[in-house]
């Protein structure tokens, strides 16, 4: 994936705060990328906002609280294929994907996942963390497989767990560091640097047997992409 830039679909469910660091890093020019379309399962998703004021054109498809999500499923699938992405970006996207739908973007879905994978995949991975007196804790950019969190690991980012900290004070550094690693590891796809193979992500021809880290420490001199 190289040459003109990788259209792109960003599936949300929340606040939007990675996107936001996407269509910053994309508005600067630094990723190789144009955001063709924002996909929410939920109407009142903050992250609509963020797509509307840089102008990017917004999908919802509803799910259902409970009962059949057949037609959930169907929505945003249509809503991807009409789109004809090179790149589908989870960003804080809340349901999980069908195996079809994951299959037919293979190597071309990543989603961030706020644990050091494969530690904790799932939810709750803040609580889960300090009940076990981790030292260190951090968020994981992966190729999309279909099983839950499981896809190989491109960029993660890690911090150290402090004695003081709590759910909310990891989850703000974490978080900052995932507006870190996410753009970066678009930006390595799009530049043809990264990609995924054989059920592996490669990175500059070579197969990485774990992600890349990025420390918290060597992160907070303001690095960009
Ligand atoms: C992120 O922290 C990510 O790890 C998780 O959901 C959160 C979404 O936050 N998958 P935001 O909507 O990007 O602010």
């Amino acid at each position: 994936m190289k040459g003109q830039p990788l259209r792109t679909a960003v599936l949300v469910s929340g606040s939007g705060s990675n996107l936001q660091a996407i269509i910053d890093a994309t508005l600067a020019g630094r990723l190789g990328i144009t955001i063709n379309r924002v996909i929410s399962d939920r109407p009142g998703a903050g992250a609509l906002g963020r797509a509307a004021r840089a102008g990017i054109p917004t999908t919802v498809v509803p799910c259902p609280a409970e009962g059949d999500r057949a037609a959930f499923q169907a929505g945003i699938r249509r809503a991807l294929d009409e789109l004809e992405p090179d790149l589908v970006v989870l960003a804080g996207f809340l349901r999980i994907l069908t195996a079809d739908t994951v299959t037919a973007y293979e190597g071309r879905m990543l989603n961030v996942h706020p644990s050091l994978l494969p530690r904790y995949p799932g939810l709750h991975t803040y609580r889960r963390a300090l009940a076990n007196g981790d030292r260190v804790h951090g968020s994981t950019v992966h190729f999309v497989i279909p099983a839950l969190d499981a896809g190989p690991g491109l960029l993660q980012y890690r911090v150290l767990i402090q004695p003081e900290d709590t759910e909310d004070t990891l989850r703000h550094r974490v978080q900052r560091g995932e507006h870190l690693i996410y753009p970066r590891a678009i930006a390595w796809l799009a530049a043809g640097r990264a990609h995924y193979r054989d059920g592996a992500a490669w990175l500059d021809g070579q197969r990485l047997a774990e992600a890349v880290v990025v420390d918290e420490t060597e992160a907070s001199g303001g690095g960009t992409v």
